[in-house]
């Protein structure tokens, strides 16, 4: 049996939220006895019947002094009797016995509490399940109700901690999770979140119920209008009661839903097909963000909160036709130059992962109208250069360095205060690098210690042009520049020690913007404006890179990876390949957008290591992690240097895939700018065992590739990050021969 968690229960008010704390917690035998008090005799005997109580009476007076300290009472009448139980309170109630209640709204249990006793005493909890249902009564109880639910407690500046511990335990005894905030803060949330629904659902079936076609509505009454009342059949008298109590931030609630539905109302008689669009799609993303927010699997949810772990048994070869997503830079870039363009931009091809949606979704909290993504394509409506609007909050980037280095850039010269955030991998990564140059030409940027996030970027900053020597070769430093330069006064010019990826560069001239590019310089004048355009994102060779290297390394293996894009910056993974003896063809080269693709034909081949030349790093930076696969599977030695940017990517790259080799018993040694690593050609290379991918997407990938040589199962932890950058790897893998499985 479980320990007791309270003493005894007394319910005062046995419907469906005293009922069901009562249920919940006797079945999770969290308390010594439930007592019930109920106005009427019917009440108390339909519990009893129904076990919700161990007794009960219609006396609260009767019952009160046979409390001890420890116990708990649980007010759960209508708000407005809530007075009158508090006065009973006052006579009867022993001393060190907690006082807790179920009303919706906290102002008015705090005013009540304060008229019987003065002020509100220590004993006092005030609280608020949040659940419920249209259902009420003492039949309507569940033990379940409040499993996985949230609590809102309410604790006043003379709240008593044990007190309010005491509350928090019973809650979490019934799998409830109980979180505090003040009674304002409390009655302003509910307001907005469930009193005015209630309010609208009440209102638009009494609209319709007095139509004359009443009877014809009703009967071909739809799905919306069936999905939309439900809750209009809630207790009439419980929701008189909450509007009167929470009167206050009700009608501001109201006020500004009447403000929105008058100008909806308006762009409807007008035709304004553009505002339709535009509260249309922000309400859609937002709902769609809601549903998986309450199915945990949203791209603004930490993704550490999810854990997801690869099995991947020993496989043989990987064959077929495979389509990898679209490329992630690409995709950032066509948001983001999409939304400040004039007119409506149309994208085949974004990659639906969580990197590039945390783009997306933080242009529409500046107030672009995007439609989809929907099957890869995605219509945003541009608001120029200069249309961008404040966003409601902090812009949570999620794992994203692209979206935050670049839009660090691009909002430097907005006229608006952001802050940008990210996740616990993201909060660890060198910012400096890009508030370094922005604050020279004028940007007023605050970093978080060691200059890592969050990022608070002032607006109103007049920016000049300057020109940068970059002090490393990085495409975001680059790209943050460019776009700051956007609105700049003047010329800004970049000019980089290496070729790096060049998508801002072309992307901008796509978009009508001129660029000029000399050798490792990049130039542009600040003022312009971008024209809207098709784009056309081919699929990713970072991603692609992946099934590369697993071809390359497993006998009987062939592959076609079609449609990507084999832009000369980020071409390096072929280079390589090839000089490690890879049999990597190109077919079908053409130009899309732009942009140059091919579909890429990796057919097995026995590797040789190589010491790998300094100038295709850049070109290569992401795809590491799988080419130290392939080294680890090429016969002899395989040296990496000039490769001291990948301590700072989504992980210590260097470090993390030494560990998970050595892990796998492959001769692998870091070095402070590379990796030395011992290969074998032939047979089994990896051991199988545990490695951490430290919730790097590429490290996760790389090592499910190495199954493809494994002696003995690989498990792969922390690897919901994969979504980032490739959301159905694991089905495009085992669809290829990776005996891949998720736990
Ligand atoms: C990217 C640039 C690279 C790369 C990243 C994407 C981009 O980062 O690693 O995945 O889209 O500009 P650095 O610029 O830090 O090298």
């Amino acid at each position: 049996m479980a320990q007791a968690q309270i003493g005894r229960l007394l319910v005062v008010g046995i419907g469906l939220i005293g009922g069901s704390f009562a249920l919940a917690l006797k079945a999770a035998r969290a308390c010594r006895e439930v007592i019930g008090v109920a106005l009427e005799e019917s009440v108390c005997d339909e519990a009893r019947a129904l076990g919700i109580v161990d007794r009960a009476s219609t006396s609260l007076e009767l019952v009160l002094p046979q409390l001890e300290p420890g116990d708990l009472v649980f007010v759960a009448v209508p708000t407005l009797a809530i007075e009158s139980v508090f006065a009973q309170l006052k006579e009867h109630l022993p001393a060190g016995v907690t006082v807790t209640d179920g009303a919706s709204v906290k102002g008015s249990v705090v005013v009540a509490a304060e008229k019987v006793w003065g002020s509100a005493p220590d004993f006092l909890v005030p609280g608020h399940p949040i659940a419920g249902s249209e259902k009420s009564g003492v039949t309507a109880a569940r033990d379940d109700l409040y499993r996985d639910h949230r609590i809102i407690l309410t604790p006043l500046a003379n709240t008593g901690a044990a007190h309010l511990q005491l509350v928090e335990r019973a809650w979490q005894a019934v799998g409830a999770e109980p979180l505090t905030m003040s009674v304002e803060e409390h009655d302003e949330v509910l307001a907005a979140t469930s009193h005015l629904p209630h309010v609208i659902a009440f209102s638009l079936v009494d609209t319709l119920a007095h139509d004359a076609e009443n009877e014809n509505i009703f009967r071909y009454a739809a799905g919306g209008f069936r999905d939309f009342t439900r809750i209009a059949s809630s207790d009439p008298v419980m929701w008189r009661d909450i509007m009167l109590a929470n009167r206050d931030a009700i009608l501001k609630a109201i006020d500004l839903y009447s403000l929105n539905l008058s100008s909806l109302r308006d762009a409807i008689a007008s035709g304004d097909s553009a505002a339709l669009m535009g509260v249309f799609t922000r309400a859609k993303a937002a709902r769609d963000h809601f549903t998986k927010m309450l199915a945990k699997q949203a791209y603004s949810e930490p993704m550490q909160e999810q854990e997801i772990t690869f099995i991947v048994q020993p496989g043989e070869a990987v064959n077929g036709k495979l389509r990898v997503p679209g490329d992630k830079s690409m995709s950032h870039r066509s948001i983001m130059l999409g939304s400040l363009a004039e007119g409506v931009t149309e994208v085949e091809g974004f990659l639906e992962g969580e990197d590039a949606l945390a783009t997306l979704q933080a242009f529409r909290d500046m107030g672009v109208v995007i439609e989809g993504p929907d099957n890869g394509r995605v219509v945003i409506h541009g608001v120029g250069l200069n249309g961008l609007q404040a966003p409601p909050g902090p812009l949570y980037l999620g794992n994203s360095g692209t979206s935050m280095r670049l839009l660090a850039g691009l909002l430097a010269g907005q006229d608006f205060d952001v802050t940008l955030t990210g996740d616990e991998s993201l909060s660890k990564r060198p910012m400096n690098r890009v508030a370094n140059p922005l604050r020279e030409m004028g940007a007023n940027i605050e970093t978080g210690p060691e200059g890592r996030p969050p990022l608070l970027i002032k607006g109103g900053s007049a920016l000049k042009g300057i020109d940068y020597p970059l002090p490393m070769a990085s495409a975001q430093v680059k790209s943050a520049v460019l776009l700051a330069g956007l609105y700049s006064e003047g010329q800004t010019s970049t000019v980089e020690p290496a070729p790096t990826r060049d998508h801002t560069e072309r992307m901008l001239q796509g978009f009508g913007y001129k660029v000029e590019r000399d050798g490792a310089q990049a130039k542009l004048v600040g003022g312009g404006s971008l024209k809207s355009c098709r784009i056309d994102v081919p699929a990713d060779i970072s991603s692609a890179a992946f099934f590369m290297v697993a071809a390359a390394i497993s006998p009987g293996s062939d592959v076609v990876l079609e449609h990507v894009g084999i832009n000369p910056t980020r071409d390096g993974v072929i280079n390589i390949l090839r000089a490690m003896g890879g049999n990597v063809e190109l077919l079908n080269m053409r130009e899309v957008g732009g942009e140059p693709v091919a579909d890429i034909h990796v057919r097995y081949a026995p590797l040789k290591g190589i010491r790998i030349p300094e100038d295709q790093v850049p070109l290569a930076i992401d795809e590491f992690p799988a080419l130290f696969v392939a080294a680890a599977c090429a016969e002899g030695e395989t040296v990496l240097t000039g490769a001291e940017e990948l301590r700072v990517k989504e992980s210590d790259r260097i470090q993390a895939m030494a560990n998970g080799l050595i892990a796998l018993g492959v001769k692998a040694e870091p070095t402070p700018d590379g990796i030395v690593i011992q290969g074998c050609k032939e047979g089994v290379v990896f051991s199988g065992g545990t490695v951490d991918s430290l919730g790097d997407h590429r490290i996760a990938m790389a090592f499910a590739v190495s199954s493809l040589r494994a002696k003995d199962t690989i498990r792969i932890l922390h690897c919901a990050n994969v979504a980032t950058s490739f959301p159905n790897f694991a089905e495009l893998a085992t669809g290829a021969g990776l005996k891949l499985q998720l736990a």
